[in-house]
């Protein structure tokens, strides 16, 4: 038990590729900053660096293959019982290319995070930085969301803005973009551990600090 006798909230991250999400929230756990613990690191593709960072924390890290399931349900069911046998609470989605089925949101209702590339709900889906510049905005940023049935469309925790300059290309924009990812997804962690977040609807409330 650490900060006030509260229990460090059990947190499974499902991966798809490098993992630098990941990587800021074990640091952030690290350096104490984020009451949380990863439980267990999940990938459907083997050669996900996201993996190899797990296991340089001696974090478990599987690798659980899409190929090798019938359909989506059988797949994500293999991952509610993998979650569920690591005794993770909250699932959060770091890079994770595969949509989810009812099946695993139905086994973790409104404990499932997902962060995404743009200012939801503009520009879901894949490429949100190249949509986010074909469109021409002057923003951007990052979402960290509950996950529902939709694509992108659950209730909204934080967010984060980052200016879109001239020239820039799908590769900067997406770097100034990582960073802010890096410092909200942490932060929106830290607020489900601490007990401040509450939806409404499809608002989600943050009550003050103690
Ligand atoms: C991030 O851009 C995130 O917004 C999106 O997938 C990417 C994962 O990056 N959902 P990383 O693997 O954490 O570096």
């Amino acid at each position: 038990m650490t900060d006030t006798g509260r229990q460090a909230v059990a947190v499974g991250v499902l991966v798809s590729g490098n993992g630098t999400n990941l990587q800021s929230i074990i640091d952030r756990i690290e350096s104490g900053e984020l009451l949380a613990r990863v439980a267990c690191v999940i990938s459907n593709k083997a050669d996900a660096f996201a993996l190899e960072r797990a296991r340089r924390h001696s974090i478990p890290a599987i690798h659980l293959d899409h190929r090798q399931h019938q359909n989506r349900e059988a797949y994500d069911a293999a991952l509610v019982d993998a979650l569920k046998s690591h005794g993770v609470e909250l699932v959060v989605l770091a890079g994770f290319m595969r949509i989810l089925t009812p099946v695993i949101i139905d086994a973790f209702p409104n404990r499932i995070m997902n962060i995404h590339p743009a200012l939801l709900p503009a520009f879901p889906g894949l490429h949100a930085q190249q949509q986010a510049l074909d469109y021409g905005v002057k923003v951007s940023g990052c979402t960290v969301h509950f996950v529902d049935a939709g694509c992108d469309t659950g209730p909204i925790i934080i967010q984060a803005v980052v200016p879109v300059v001239e020239g820039d290309t799908e590769d900067s924009l997406s770097r100034r973009i990582h960073k802010e990812e890096h410092r909200i997804y942490p932060e929106a962690i830290q607020l489900y551990a601490k007990r401040r977040l509450t939806i409404e609807g499809r608002c989600v409330r943050i009550a003050p600090a103690d």
